[in-house]
């Protein structure tokens, strides 16, 4: 009989655990960083970390308007390593949104969306939109002025939708201001119910990845397969520990913003919303809200949402950016979106002022139809060029039209995040 040493069980059993995230054997092309350049696993390792130092920070926080802030500044100032834990949670919840958003860039380009893994796109979304979710209802917890009056901007714009924004504004606050409810709800939400789902959805995410035979490889490379132990698990932990190193050292010098306790009287200038929305809040400012906050939003959500399921003809699975061309398309489109959007920004900033020039016009005519087409006629018509004087199959098209208005949103961000100073104000 042979008897199986306490050390020997113990690396039997993570081998174990390892063998039911992973299967046994893996082609050795998707072990290569550059494929996927480990994006999906940082985002479930940011999950974890956000995971642990949460429930930390849970010990010492206190879900009400009158100790909330009180309790974060005891955290900072009193805890051992207090400071340091709420740092690593907030890094790596700014990570994780930059992460995620990363990886679906690098599905969405590596053309690995399509069939099999269509529905995996789906529940991609939806996990990128739980981790929106997740950061902003924490967002409100430190209950200083950056939280309060950030949160303030996006109920007000939820306000904007016809007939049920008002009462989902409402239901989101629990009333008309965001109040100590709105905090109770954030938090159960943030701690407790986002957090829940978002395991749940991550696993199903994970079987998918695996039912649809692994990552999306091209299919006339040569294929070869390798043991999982150890040529993947020992670059996922090199990668992982290259992103714990970072998050860490970064943590000890930047610390999480704080600013003065929430004064739902006194509102800071400018009030800008959190940094993922900002494209968002930029776009408002130019555009009337029925199309900004409605139909640009519903829009793109819809459009996004379809992207497998559009009549592709030449799909190239695997491949970055379908073909040679496709990335030659992909590059101009994005340095054009970026110069037109910053273009369009400044002339509506200084020079156009349809409110005044159609001032007989309904606002929804002049400062809504009339922006739109301003964006969507350009677009449209270097589109029709490249599809028709330029030969571009529909994929090329639609993948241009995908990174054009992912361009324009993050110009808008930027935009908005570094040049927009008191009073919204354009400043260079
Ligand atoms: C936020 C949490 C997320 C986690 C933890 C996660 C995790 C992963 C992992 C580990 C993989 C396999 C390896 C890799 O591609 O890196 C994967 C694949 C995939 N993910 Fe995600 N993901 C997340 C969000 C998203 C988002 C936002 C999308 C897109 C909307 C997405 C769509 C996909 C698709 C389509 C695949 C299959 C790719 C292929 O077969 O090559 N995921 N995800």
């Amino acid at each position: 009989m042979t008897h199986k040493g306490p050390q020997n069980r113990v690396r039997s059993s993570i081998e174990n655990f390892i063998l039911h995230l992973h299967p046994m054997r893996i082609d050795k092309r998707a072990i290569k960083f550059t494929r996927t350049f480990g994006l999906g696993g940082i985002s479930a390792l940011l999950f974890v970390i956000l995971f642990i130092s949460g429930i930390i920070l849970r010990f010492s926080y206190i879900p009400t308007v009158e100790h909330a802030y009180e309790s974060i500044v005891e955290l900072q100032n009193h805890s051992i390593f207090g400071q340091f834990i709420r740092n690593i949670h907030h890094l790596s919840g700014m990570l994780l949104v930059v992460v995620s958003f990363l990886h679906l860039i690098r599905v969405y380009y590596t053309q690995s969306i399509f069939q099999r893994r269509a529905k995996n796109w789906i529940y991609g979304l939806i996990l990128l939109f739980l981790v929106l979710f997740s950061s902003f209802t924490g967002y409100l917890l430190p209950w200083d002025q950056l939280s309060f009056w950030a949160v303030t901007v996006i109920t007000r714009v939820i306000e904007y939708f016809p007939f049920i924004g008002v009462h989902i504004a409402q239901y989101i606050r629990s009333g008309d201001v965001i109040n100590g409810n709105t905090l109770l709800n954030f938090y159960n939400l943030h701690t407790g119910v986002i957090p829940l789902v978002f395991v749940v959805l991550m696993s199903i995410h994970f079987w998918l990845v695996r039912n649809a035979g692994g990552v999306a490889l091209p299919k006339n490379e040569h294929k070869k397969r390798v043991n999982v132990l150890p040529n993947l698990v020992v670059k996922e932990m090199m990668v992982a520990s290259i992103v714990i190193a970072i998050i860490f050292i970064v943590s000890v010098f930047y610390n999480a913003p704080l600013l003065d306790e929430a004064n739902p009287l006194k509102s800071p200038n400018p009030t800008k919303a959190p940094w993922y929305f900002l494209g968002a809040q930029e776009l408002l400012l130019h555009v009337h809200p029925i199309f900004s906050a409605v139909i640009i939003p519903i829009g793109i959500g819809v459009f996004f949402i379809y992207l497998p399921y559009f009549n592709y003809k030449d799909l190239n699975i695997g491949v970055w950016f379908n073909s040679e061309k496709g990335k030659s398309l992909v590059i101009q489109s994005a340095l054009l979106s970026v110069a037109f959007t910053f273009i369009l920004i400044y002339l509506f900033e200084h020079f156009l002022h349809f409110e005044i020039w159609l001032s007989t016009y309904p606002s929804w005519i002049s400062t809504g139809v009339f922006p739109f087409l301003l964006y969507v006629l350009p677009v449209s018509a270097y589109l029709t060029l490249i599809y028709k004087k330029g030969k571009s199959s529909n994929t090329e098209v639609i993948m241009s039209l995908t990174t054009i208005l992912v361009s324009s949103y993050i110009t808008m961000l930027m935009i908005s995040l570094l040049l927009r100073g008191k009073g919204m104000l354009l400043v260079f």
